[in-house]
């Protein structure tokens, strides 16, 4: 995606530069999440979520609908998931931490797909043993999150592809090569697994459907870059019958080296579940910042909190409350605070976090078995 002033790139899997939300809303076609629509999805969920107050999750397609549909009694459930390519990350948990919340607040089923066959079709590096290790692995992470064991469902699209294959093929006949070719920027040297993977990654999106036999709403929330996949099933959904899949849409935790959004392939860009405090510790001091280069230049003139991935690491998850965010960001801007301070107690946020995470990933062993779907299982 090329502009006058900057350039930067979203899809799947590539998130470069650094990105216009705005202009992506345009490029994808997405609709803003505005106050109206903010407002009665806090009014039907009883609260609100920090995610959706500070405008991460800032896009959505056609959530107002599935809201009409659930205010007449039509209950939707909830679909996310993960490519898994190694140890997940702290922004891959944001759409996560929502989409619990969402469960907990509507109580949804949320089924939650392990694209392991993806991670293998796209990184030469990854044998089909790797990430099925990594999707048990990163499962754990989901887990201790608290999701709902009676309404949660994971599965690795290896050992669910009985079920999901037959929804797949049904997406694949109605979408062309070239159609995906300029929707992916794959060329004429991508595999052929490459191409026909889309229609796996849309096939959860119909799962309640083709279970109940009849049409249920389905809420998608995702980072921004996952939209893609999600266009051409909304596009081919209404042709098989199917109602579309709303989806929410969030910004990204941005990288600690600074631009873009977190790699798994970049160790220092990201905070992984299971990173020792000492690689926190390290990362985080050596984390880009919006301070300015010397400590007499930040008190005289401030420092920017929003090129500033610590400063996004308190909005985004480490801090609840707007009040103190708020303190926060105006001693940055005002010099008071300087950017040591502000990286010790993110240590210290972060490592505690992460300190009681590691521990419910440990205790989430013990019943992953409840959570996986394989074969032609279903709820
Ligand atoms: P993956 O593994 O790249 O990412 C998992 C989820 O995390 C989001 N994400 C981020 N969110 C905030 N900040 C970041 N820095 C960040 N990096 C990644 C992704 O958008 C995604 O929601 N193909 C998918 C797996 C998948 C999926 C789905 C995702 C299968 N079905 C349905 C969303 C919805 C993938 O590789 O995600």
């Amino acid at each position: 995606m090329t502009g006058n002033r900057e350039e930067f790139t979203v899809t799947p899997w590539e998130v470069r530069g650094e990105v216009n939300y705005e202009r992506l809303v345009v490029e994808f076609g997405l609709t803003p999440l505005n106050k109206d629509l903010y407002e009665r999805l806090t009014r039907l969920a009883g609260d609100t979520h920090k995610l959706l107050r500070r405008g991460v999750f800032f896009a959505h397609r056609d959530l107002d609908w599935l809201l009409d549909k659930y205010e007449r009694g039509e209950m939707f459930y909830l679909y996310t998931g993960r490519g898994p390519s190694g140890h997940t990350h702290l922004g891959h948990m944001v759409p996560w931490f929502l989409t619990k919340w969402l469960q907990d607040r509507f109580g949804a089923k949320l089924y939650f797909q392990m694209t392991d066959d993806e991670k293998f079709l796209f990184k030469p590096e990854l044998t089909l043993e790797k990430t099925r290790k990594y999707a048990l692995d990163n499962a754990l992470d989901v887990i201790a999150l608290g999701f709902d064991p009676d309404k949660t469902k994971i599965f690795l699209d290896t050992d669910y592809i009985g079920f999901l294959y037959k929804i797949a093929l049904q997406f694949a006949k109605k979408i062309t090569f070239s159609t995906v070719r300029a929707t992916f920027g794959l060329t004429e040297s991508s595999n052929i697994g490459q191409i026909f993977f889309t229609s796996i990654q849309a096939a959860p999106a119909f799962i309640e459907s083709i279970i109940t036999g009849k049409n249920v709403p389905c809420l998608i929330p995702l980072a921004v870059d996952q939209d893609p996949h999600f266009r051409l099933a909304r596009d081919v959904a209404p042709k098989l019958g199917f109602y579309k899949p709303a989806i929410l849409h969030s910004k990204f935790l941005p990288s600690l080296s600074g631009g873009g959004k977190m790699s798994s392939s970049e160790a220092m860009s990201a905070i992984f579940t299971t990173d020792s405090p000492e690689e926190v510790r390290k990362k985080i001091w050596n984390a880009f910042t919006g301070g300015r280069p010397t400590i007499a230049e930040q008190r005289e003139k401030g420092g920017n909190p929003d090129i500033c991935p610590v400063f996004h690491y308190y909005a985004f998850i480490f801090e609840e409350d707007d009040r103190a965010l708020g303190e926060r960001r105006k001693r940055c801007l005002s010099g008071d605070l300087l950017c040591g301070e502000c990286k010790e107690d993110l240590i210290k946020r972060v490592t505690n976090f992460l300190k009681e995470h590691q521990r419910k990933r440990e205790r989430a062993r013990d019943i992953v078995d409840k959570f996986l779907l394989r074969g032609e299982q279903t709820f």
